[in-house]
């Protein structure tokens, strides 16, 4: 009946309207902000899940599409791991020496152009395998000193045999099919006495203030469920460095080749820290979800996930490491 009446309104004022009276081109451009503020609110909305309650917020999750998780996923972590890995590039003479940068699987680009801003003083190249990521970095971010172009880590690029100071892996090396592969190829890249740098999470060294069973459980489904998010890489490449006689050594690492911090390493404990948290952990719930067919109940992770703003004493270590590596 609602409806009905709804309909006969709209068909009322069509008739009323004619394309050339002034009243359809102001409702028109009504129309049109009204649609351009939804799109705006939605990106809003994704990077500041805590103002839904926990069913809106499942709901929102799981009308958004795919790549705007990512987006809004790899902007949120940026975000929220860079000060304090910017803290550990800093203390690192083979980083503070550097000035060419090699980024191998630079995303949409964010992380790298944070990197750019706050080190502006080297260049940066970000090779990615995904175009239509490449195409936003550069259209979001490239200037000078900061480069993008499409390409795969696993292939040897003959243009950038020994151009660089730094070849960085973040968050990448756990996607590659063959990472050894990479880093032999990487080795090329680097020109004498240039480093590798490896930012990656580490599950053995993942602490928190409280268990997230609902995270716990999705995790253990995609460890079962994929062969790719190998989270245990960083500690694989480490052990296997010690081992053999290779053609990198180690310059640094912050983990031991169990998962046992070396050093106090990254943990968010500031109230903005945790709500960033909380953000980004449903994200990577519903990326699960969505991307990987993981069963995943939202409104409960969100539940779960509520004591990192309503706990000042909370507290999360992500696991990240850092490992550094020399060629030689
Ligand atoms: C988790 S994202 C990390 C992005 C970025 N490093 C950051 O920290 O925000 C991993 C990226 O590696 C890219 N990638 C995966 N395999 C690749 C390959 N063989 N060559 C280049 N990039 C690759 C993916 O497309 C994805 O954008």
């Amino acid at each position: 009946m609602v409806k009905n009446r709804k309909k006969l309104a709209w068909g009322a004022r069509g008739r009323r309207f004619k394309s050339s009276h002034p009243d359809f081109f102001l409702f028109l451009i009504l129309w049109f902000f009204a649609i351009v503020s939804l799109k705006a609110n939605d990106k809003v909305h994704l990077d500041s899940l805590s103002i839904y309650d926990p069913k809106l917020c499942a709901e929102v999750l799981d009308a958004a599409d795919l790549s705007s998780l990512w987006n809004s996923f790899l902007e949120g972590q940026a975000h929220l791991f860079f000060g304090q890995e910017a803290d550990w590039l800093s203390g690192k003479r083979e980083w503070v020496e550097s000035q060419n940068v090699l980024e191998l699987g630079s995303g949409n680009g964010s992380y790298l152009s944070r990197l750019s801003e706050a080190f502006s003083e080297k260049k940066f190249l970000g090779l990615e395998i995904q175009p239509s990521l490449v195409e936003q970095s550069k259209a979001s971010f490239a200037r000078p000193g900061l480069f993008f172009v499409a390409g795969d880590a696993e292939e040897f690029h003959e243009e950038y045999r020994n151009q660089f100071d730094v070849v960085l892996y973040r968050l990448t090396l756990q996607h590659l099919k063959e990472p050894r592969l990479s880093l032999k190829l990487a080795h090329e890249y680097l020109k004498e006495g240039g480093h590798v740098f490896i930012i990656e999470a580490c599950d053995a060294a993942k602490v928190s203030s409280h268990r997230i069973h609902s995270f716990e459980e999705a995790s253990r489904q995609q460890n079962r469920t994929s062969s790719k998010g190998n989270r245990r890489i960083s500690m694989e490449i480490l052990n296997e460095l010690q081992d053999e006689a290779s053609f990198y050594q180690i310059a640094h690492t912050s983990l031991d080749v169990n998962g046992n911090r070396l050093e106090k390493g990254i943990r968010f404990e500031s109230e903005e820290d945790r709500k960033r948290y909380f953000n980004h952990a449903l994200l990577f719930l519903s990326i699960l979800k969505k991307g990987y067919g993981v069963l995943v109940d939202l409104s409960e992770a969100y539940s779960e996930l509520q004591v990192y703003l309503e706990d000042e004493n909370s507290w999360v270590c992500p696991g990240i490491h850092l490992l550094v590596l020399r060629k030689i």
